[in-house]
């Protein structure tokens, strides 16, 4: 992931900022490391590979009843009623019933992320390789029957201001923009929550609040949006014990509900920094992918192998380089194909 910064980013003075350590992970390894061995670099994909004729394999139709916001008031129920009592009962596809919200498409164009809609852009095109490999990881691990993890995606990085919402948020547009998948972003970050900020969202009862309180059903507390395909679920109210909360069997209970009978479902988890808080390592449990971003020039090699060493609970961590002023095969999206930047 390039930086989208228009310009490089310059301190008070003028001059560039202080880097946290003169060596970037990525951009000076030069494949000297073994990450290769641990990680799947996303990010480092082969790019001269056209994303979209790699072979993905085929996602089963979203099998609930397609969202339909037309007549809904901005804050309208989503679906609510006959839907209550099949929850539990059968193995109906889960629907979400929350409230409904306009997102305010200049808000997301203010702060560089993917406009749905607009035009086809450097960011766009780079988000667009990072999903396939996600997804089509996410489908070979369905056909492989590896359980409801294959459809989670916890997105976290080692330090603080990596960029992980910004990515996580991203990726969540991107994938709502398939023609089968449907969009689960959940803020995890429970110490600093920050999706709704960045899409506009009001805040509400969310993660937390299911986990604490089995009389609040998760799917209450999704949100809708006109974006369609993507649902947003609110970090909640925050305890002084959100790591136990995520460590009980009802996480387990919980979260299965949000993609039960839905295998063209992806939830995305925006989660805290692997070194700062416990909370991401805790989820690791329960997703099949865990994508840390790597912050170009800031990320510290003890620092990210520190991260990795905590998710061991995740079989499968790629790396995602974020902000990188280049990309590794001199390869620049947005000039190809009459794309303009
Ligand atoms: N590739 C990028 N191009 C331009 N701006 C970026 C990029 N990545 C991140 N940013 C910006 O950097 C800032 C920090 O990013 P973000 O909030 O996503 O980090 P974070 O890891 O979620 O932080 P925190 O740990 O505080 O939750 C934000 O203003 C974001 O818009
Ligand atoms: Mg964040």
């Amino acid at each position: 992931m390039t930086d989208q910064r228009p310009f490089p980013p310059t301190g008070p003075d003028g001059a560039p900022p202080r880097k946290a350590r003169r060596a970037s992970l990525i951009e000076r390894a030069g494949g000297s490391d073994d990450w290769h061995r641990v990680v799947a670099p996303a990010a480092t994909a082969p790019l001269s590979e056209p994303a979209a004729s790699r072979a993905v394999a085929p996602v089963a139709p979203f099998a609930a009843p397609a969202f339909d916001p037309a007549g809904l008031p901005a804050t309208a129920p989503l679906r609510d009623g006959p839907v209550a009592a099949r929850l539990d009962a059968s193995p109906a596809p889960q629907v979400f019933r929350g409230t409904f919200h306009i997102i305010d498409r200049t808000h997301l164009r203010d702060q560089g992320l993917i406009e749905p809609e607009g035009p086809v852009t450097a960011l766009l095109e780079e988000f667009r390789i990072i999903k396939r490999q996600l997804l089509l990881t996410a489908a070979e691990s369905r056909q492989a029957e590896d359980g409801v993890r294959a459809e989670r995606i916890l997105v976290c990085s080692a330090l603080p201001g990596e960029g992980k919402t910004f990515c996580s948020v991203n990726l969540a547009l991107s994938m709502a923009a398939e023609k089968d998948t449907e969009v689960l972003l959940v803020d995890a970050d429970f110490a600093k929550p920050s999706v709704l900020s960045t899409l506009g969202l009001p805040g509400g009862p969310g993660l937390l609040d299911a986990l604490a309180d089995p009389r609040i059903a998760v799917e209450d507390c999704i949100l809708g949006t006109d974006i369609p395909g993507l649902f947003v679920l609110p970090a909640g109210h925050a305890s002084g014990n959100d790591t136990e909360l995520l460590a009980s069997a009802r996480t387990v209970q919980v979260l299965d509900r949000l993609t039960a009978n839905t295998p063209g479902r992806i939830v995305i988890f925006d989660s805290s920094p692997v070194l700062a808080a416990s909370p991401a390592s805790a989820l690791a449990l329960h997703v099949g992918q865990a994508v840390v971003v790597v912050r170009a020039d800031m990320t510290s090699d003890a620092a990210l192998r520190d991260a990795v060493g905590l998710l061991s609970g995740c079989d499968d961590i790629k790396l995602l380089l974020n902000a990188a002023h280049f990309s590794p095969s001199g390869r620049r999206f947005g000039t190809y194909y009459g794309y303009k930047e």
